[in-house]
């Protein structure tokens, strides 16, 4: 007996890569996808859906386009560097256009469960149930699942850390509740956390906002996406030759280098930014 028969769940960048590769080892994909359209966290939604991913309507990806492509489908060369999300949702559209894959996309057609088959030992058969639209409920059996749902589908506000909150009289909200900065205007904000998302929405409020201030309990490296000569910061460190230096030098001085080009930058000490940890395990997370 041939396993070919495979779900798929979620029709974001990694279920759509997920078909294709099915495709090219002979297998026989069905993908479902909960929502509407392909993109998952990259389709934007003027307001926030429960049990979705959400972003704002500024959000630019922060992977150089060159790094974050397709190995087998080049991004326009008329896009810039650093996309805007519509830019990297027209992207997927032409990936799964291109490589014929809506065709096996089953929209608004949620999986609400997966188990093994009870002859799982034997079979090595999945049984799902899936929920369209209308709450119909479907069972199927598959050879395989492989799961691309996502994991920042739900936000984590943890309001037991901000004693008083429930007598704060202005507006609270997590960023999964942002969309842009209009409701800011002539407002004193403070911005908790240093994520990404922190700082792409302190800058943004800053331009409206009385007064803006960022919070953070531990600091942080703060790294710009555009490096030495105007070159994306992850095409200069990305190599062969920075990864040799890596094996080569002691973390002591990678660390000496790599924090004092961030330092010559914004210094961190002035700016009480400077986290406890050192910059190179960051580094090392990342280009891993
Ligand atoms: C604000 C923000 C900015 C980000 N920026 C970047 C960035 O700059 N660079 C980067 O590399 N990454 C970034 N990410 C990470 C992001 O998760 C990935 O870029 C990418 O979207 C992951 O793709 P995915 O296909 O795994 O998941 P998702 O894009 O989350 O897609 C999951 C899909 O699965 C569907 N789904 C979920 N559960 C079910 C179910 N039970 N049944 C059917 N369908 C289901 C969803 O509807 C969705 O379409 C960012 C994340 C956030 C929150
Ligand atoms: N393309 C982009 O530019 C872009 C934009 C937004 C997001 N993203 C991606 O999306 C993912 C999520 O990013 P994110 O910025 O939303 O989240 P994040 O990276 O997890 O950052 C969360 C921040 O909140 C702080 N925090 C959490 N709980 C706290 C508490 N109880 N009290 C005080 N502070 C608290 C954290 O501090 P500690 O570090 O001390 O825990 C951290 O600074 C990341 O992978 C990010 O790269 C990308
Ligand atoms: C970009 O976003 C991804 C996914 O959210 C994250 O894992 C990665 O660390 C981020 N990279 C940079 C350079 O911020």
């Amino acid at each position: 007996k041939t396993k070919n028969r495979v779900a798929l769940i979620g029709a974001g960048p990694s279920g759509l890569t997920s078909v294709k590769a099915c495709l090219d080892e002979g297998l026989e994909p069905t993908c479902f996808e909960s929502s509407d359209d392909i993109g998952g966290l990259w389709k934007f939604r003027e307001v926030s859906e429960p049990n979705r991913a959400s972003i704002y309507r500024s959000l630019t990806i922060n992977i150089s386009k060159e790094m974050m492509c397709y190995s087998d489908f080049p991004i326009p060369a008329d896009y810039p560097n650093y996309m805007h999300h519509s830019k990297i949702q027209n992207y997927f559209r032409m990936y799964a256009e291109h490589f014929k894959l809506l065709q096996y996309v089953r929209f608004q057609t949620a999986v609400k469960h997966v188990r093994k088959r009870p002859d799982f030992t034997r079979s090595g058969q999945w049984e799902l149930v899936t929920e369209n639209k209308d709450g119909q409920e479907e069972r199927h059996v598959f050879d395989a699942v492989i799961c691309c749902s996502g994991h920042y589908t739900y936000p984590n506000l943890p309001l037991k850390d901000f004693p008083g909150i429930d007598t704060f009289e202005g507006k609270y909200f997590h960023s999964w509740d942002y969309k842009g900065h209009e409701n800011m205007y002539g407002k004193r904000v403070v911005v908790v956390g240093i994520g990404n998302s922190g700082g792409d929405i302190a800058v943004e409020s800053s331009r409206v906002a009385e007064q803006v201030y960022m919070s953070t309990r531990r600091g942080a490296w703060v790294m710009r996406q555009v490096s030495d000569n105007g070159l994306p910061l992850d095409m200069i460190y990305n190599t062969r030759f920075v990864h040799i230096l890596f094996q080569l030098l002691p973390m002591r001085v990678l660390n000496w280098i790599g924090e004092g080009k961030l330092n010559a930058m914004y210094d961190h000490t002035m700016y009480a930014l400077k986290p406890k940890h050192r910059y190179v395990v960051l580094i090392l997370t990342m280009f891993k």
